[in-house]
């Protein structure tokens, strides 16, 4: 049996961003940039190229400089049509046609959890793909990782967690997986352990940013109180769906950047900086001198 293709995506953005502070102050951090795109844009266009066609936005007022970014901006694209910039041109211009991008306001910041209630009715009877607004997955497969778990969901029809090997120090900053390897890959998931000591953590196996939920989510999150920071946190109703039947984990070929951390923007700036090919030559030479230096 196959399941429906998973057509929608949840991008929650509405988070104040507390770890980049004091940029986020006045700057969504979903906009911080990865050489010249916002965070955002790099996973609006993973769910496009996943095969997602409507695209959910939780935002909150602070947060409406997103819109623009997606908006078109006729201006300005008059003004670079004018000058034959047409490569630029065509860039500004993809931002506005990736997907149909809808947005939905969170009225107040309760959490992750919170944040994809608002997604409710946008979903309806759909199974849809959640993709955190501020972490950029880059793919070592032509599939975005966001459809490597639709290809799960596919199968399955259950929820879908993307999960990242994490050295074993680190095992206790995440949530991690419970799980038995039901063919090369993929996991089904018997429970999840928030950030274990790494004495007791069931795997090295963390959850990571991209999910694929059908709408028994909502259930679960009209269950689930306040938790950990006051806020409702998406794990723990994920607890409680895993309470009424199984979910699946797939262990993502592809590498996960968290840029809400001020180490994940780095680590991110220099290897997007390092891949595009205008710039490697220049940019690997001076972080060559620059660590030289620094270290002599
Ligand atoms: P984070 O867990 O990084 O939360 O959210 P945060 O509150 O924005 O960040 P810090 O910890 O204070 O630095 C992951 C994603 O979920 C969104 C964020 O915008 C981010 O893209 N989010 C978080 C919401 O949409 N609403 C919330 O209430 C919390």
């Amino acid at each position: 049996m196959t399941f429906p293709a998973v057509r929608k995506a949840v991008i929650p953005a509405a988070g104040f961003g507390t770890r980049f502070l004091p940029f986020t102050k006045s700057v969504p951090k979903e906009l911080i940039p990865l050489v010249d795109k916002p965070v955002i844009q790099y996973v609006v266009e993973e769910a496009a190229a996943s095969g997602m066609t409507d695209i959910l936005l939780v935002i909150s007022s602070d947060k409406e400089p997103i819109i623009r970014h997606f908006n078109p901006a006729p201006e300005l694209e008059r003004r670079l049509e004018e000058r034959g910039k047409t490569a630029l041109l065509a860039e500004v211009r993809s931002a506005s046609h990736l997907a149909k991008i809808h947005y939905v306001y969170q009225q107040e910041l309760n959490g992750l959890g919170d944040a994809v209630a608002q997604a409710r009715s946008f979903a309806g009877s759909d199974p849809f793909a959640v993709l955190l607004g501020d972490t950029v997955m880059r793919s070592d497969t032509d599939r975005p990782v966001a459809g490597q778990l639709a290809d799960v969901f596919a199968e399955t029809g259950r929820p879908v967690v993307a999960l990242e090997e994490v050295p074993l120090e680190a095992v206790s900053k995440y949530g991690i997986a419970d799980g038995e390897e039901t063919s090369p890959g993929i996991f089904k998931i018997r429970r999840m352990v928030e950030k274990p000591s790494p004495e007791s953590a069931p795997s090295r196996l963390a959850f990571a940013a991209r999910y694929i939920f059908t709408p028994e989510i909502f259930d679960a999150l009209d269950r689930t109180g306040r938790g950990k920071n006051n806020e409702v946190q998406l794990t723990d109703a994920m607890q409680k769906l895993l309470d009424s039947g199984p979910m699946y984990g797939r262990r993502v070929q592809g590498k996960r950047y968290d840029i809400g951390s001020k180490t994940g923007f780095l680590k991110g700036t220099v290897e997007f900086g390092l891949r595009r090919p205008e710039f490697h030559r220049e940019f690997a030479a001076f972080l060559r001198e620059t660590v030289a230096k620094m270290e002599s």
